[in-house]
């Protein structure tokens, strides 16, 4: 997979290099390309951003740099990118987007910073590529670079190859519609806390159902709004 980055704070992402996402790079799994936004102005200040028509405080990112940007990215042999705006607008960024953005071959993250970027880029690029603008959560961010950033790590790593064991993909929070069963590794007391007995006996199935009774009332105390609205089971 490749993923483009457009910013005007190329430096966040030196932490891509860093832990399993580095070493997908370095593996050439994940091929990560970050480009400066202020490569594509022409004045002496480069500037990327003006006053809001209409008025109101901030200022929004202009056009221009955005769309030489696109045409630059979108060029050949990129027809079929998917373009990501981080906002605070956007549609929820969940699990089941992470494994729909995995399968595509490659990603454009459009980082926008101040009260957002001109709304024509987006309705510009729709006519080139698929668009979608995609929030991290219900707060605001000083831009997209860091929700952009969260985005890559939940989507590298479900790439092919990049966690060494796909197993533990499988058993995670979110995977299956419910938050994951709490975890113990060794030793079985510590500071006079017991790892549960039933995780140290070898019944697989005692373990199982354990496992889920967990993960469902975790899921019921703490994120009641992910099981079905009638209170059955998921
Ligand atoms: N930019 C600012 N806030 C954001 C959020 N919550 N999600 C995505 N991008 C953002």
């Amino acid at each position: 997979m490749r993923v483009d980055i457009v910013t005007i704070f190329p430096e966040f992402f030196g932490v891509l290099d860093v832990s399993l996402l580095g070493r997908a790079r370095r593996e050439q799994l994940l091929e990560l390309h970050v480009h400066d936004l202020r490569d594509h102005t022409h004045d002496r200040h480069r500037t990327v951003d003006d006053t809001p028509y209409g008025g109101g405080a901030g200022m929004v990112m202009r056009p221009e740099p955005w769309g030489e940007a696109f045409d630059e990215l979108l060029g050949e042999g990129a027809a079929d990118a998917v373009v990501v705006f981080p906002t605070p607008a956007g549609v929820p960024f969940t699990q089941s987007l992470a494994r729909e953005l995995a399968e595509e071959r490659r990603l454009i993250f459009a980082c926008g910073r101040y009260e957002g970027i001109d709304a024509r880029v987006a309705e510009h690029v729709a006519t080139r590529a698929r668009v979608i603008e995609v929030s991290l959560g219900d707060y605001v961010l000083n831009g997209g670079e860091v929700a952009a950033m969260a985005m890559i790590e939940a989507i590298g790593r479900l790439v092919p190859g990049v966690v060494g064991n796909p197993a533990s993909l499988v058993e995670e929070s979110h995977e299956e519609g419910l938050l994951e069963h709490p975890s113990y590794t060794k030793p079985a007391t510590w500071r006079g806390l017991d790892v549960p007995e039933v995780l140290r006996g070898g019944n697989h199935g005692a373990i199982a159902a354990w496992r889920r009774e967990q993960a469902l009332e975790r899921t019921r105390r703490v994120r009641p709004d992910l099981l079905p609205a009638d209170g059955a089971d998921a």
